[in-house]
């Protein structure tokens, strides 16, 4: 049968393969830092150069950010658009790799082969499944299976600023029937699963002042308010002691899931200790009454992702200081919106600022949960053919983190998301030493050709 001749072409072609994912992780694309704006522009030239040599006629499309990549191909119904991103998260804290982030290797471990470098996994190695399942299907039969558009993008890591725009402007070249969205996990690093939920994500990065300017400790300290305590005090009053955020109104919006998901999700066995366990962690920390998976996919939080102020070089400095900063950042869900959510988090800090103290806020857009309809015939179809490639039956499963784009294809574009993703729990993305196994890199390749057989089937 045709599709086992395209399986066996990525079984074959699997060093080659490798080899292509590696030249892309020695690009530095990073899109955070500006330093790495030529990086990011090599990277999109790179898959430029990639799809047409798979018969796609791409195109680098500047933004005045990172350029997108965009390419088309004609065939047959049905129309796919898959997406994926280029760019990478920044490598810091260096020191704590064990090798340079942008000189990928293939190391053997316990748990098999795996590909080291930053972008392995989120989300390089994971894009590269979808084009090198492409790249065989051509080569078997000489060309695509269908109508496939690609959108491929360079600042999904940076909060993809010129993203919505470029959607808008573009909206009717990049509506397809459905998108194919590569940056997502397995379910414990072993479950094939399709991803319906996604958080959405809401940042607030401010600093307060109280004095003028730092002060002798000795010299003020008692009768001057220090502003590290006061943000102190704001940040603790964000949770009560059941582990609910206690925002008014921060709750609008939040559903409670159907007996049917939560008995779905109880099916799944999820083990929550090893999952702490596996980062030293031993209790969780949200919700008392709620179970750990409803945490982490259908529940908000609340977090502190830095926080600085004072003096915090060697030796010990007796200040009182002028300004406390810290970024703060709330997983949203349902139809909680980042809009409300924002003014009611600034009410209560502009409420708990002692007379005389003011804040400054550097903030950008936020965005909200999406929920994606498994309606579609579409999402069974895939479903049966990862439950195929891999040892376990496929699921339907949540994800905590956040991929805006899937909402904006269905507010722009009117397209339902299907997200597919072979990361691993362990993959170590954004951190120091992120991998990609070899197994998700192959058996993800694979699982896209069997995907792409029963779309179109
Ligand atoms: N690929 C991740 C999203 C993700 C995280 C999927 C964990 C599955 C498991 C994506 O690149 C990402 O990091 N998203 C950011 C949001 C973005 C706006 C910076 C996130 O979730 O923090
Ligand atoms: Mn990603
Ligand atoms: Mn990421």
């Amino acid at each position: 049968m045709s599709l086992d001749a395209v399986l066996e072409k990525l079984d074959s072609d699997l060093p080659a393969a490798t080899d292509r994912l590696m030249a892309l992780l020695r690009i530095q694309s990073v899109s955070t830092d500006p330093a790495y704006k030529a990086e990011c522009d090599r990277a999109a030239d790179w898959l430029v150069a990639d799809l047409e040599s798979i018969g796609v006629s791409a195109e680098k499309r500047p933004t005045p950010g990172h350029p997108m990549v965009v390419g088309h191909v004609d065939g047959p119904g049905p129309h796919l658009l898959f997406y994926g991103h280029y760019d990478v998260q920044p490598v810091d804290p260096i020191e704590l790799w064990d090798r340079d982030p942008f000189d990928p290797a293939i190391e053997d471990t316990e748990a098999g082969q795996v590909i080291r470098g930053r972008g392995a996994s989120d989300d390089k190695g994971q894009l590269m499944t979808f084009i090198e399942a492409c790249r065989a299907w051509k080569a078997v039969h000489g060309s695509l299976p269908c109508k496939i558009t690609f959108f491929l993008e360079g600042e999904e890591e940076s909060g993809s600023p010129s993203l919505v725009p470029f959607m808008k402007a573009n909206a009717d070249e990049l509506k397809a029937d459905i998108a194919l969205i590569c940056d997502t996990g397995l379910f414990e690093s072993r479950v094939p699963a399709i991803t319906t939920m996604l958080r959405g994500l809401l940042g607030e990065d401010f600093t307060i002042t109280g004095p003028s300017r730092d002060l002798h400790s000795g010299m003020y300290g008692g009768i001057a308010m220090n502003p590290i305590r006061v943000l102190s005090k704001i940040i603790t009053g964000l949770h009560d002691e059941t582990g609910r955020i206690t925002l008014p109104g921060f709750y609008d919006g939040v559903p409670e899931m159907s007996d049917e998901i939560l008995s779905q999700w109880q099916g799944l066995g999820f083990d929550h200790e090893k999952f702490l366990g596996d980062v030293g962690l031993k209790e969780p920390a949200g919700e008392q009454d709620r179970m750990p998976l409803e945490m982490i996919w259908s529940r908000p939080t609340c977090d502190v992702n830095g926080i600085w102020g004072g003096y915090t070089g060697a030796g010990f400095k007796t200040v009182l200081p002028s300004k406390a900063s810290a970024k703060i950042s709330f997983r949203l869900v349902g139809t909680q919106d980042p809009d409300a959510i924002r003014k009611a988090f600034r009410a209560y800090l502009e409420d708990n600022l002692p007379p005389g103290f003011t804040v400054e806020y550097r903030t950008d857009k936020g965005a909200p949960a999406s929920q994606m309809s498994i309606e579609d015939p579409a999402f069974e179809k895939a479903r049966q053919a990862l439950s195929d490639e891999w040892p376990d039956t496929a699921a339907y499963i949540g994800c905590g983190g956040s991929i805006p784009i899937a909402g904006y294809f269905k507010t722009i574009t009117g397209m339902d998301s299907m997200l597919i993703g072979f990361g691993k729990d362990d993959d170590q993305i954004h951190s120091p030493n992120e991998k990609y196994d070899m197994e998700s890199f192959h058996k993800g390749m694979r699982s896209w050709a069997r995907v792409l057989a029963a779309l179109i089937a």
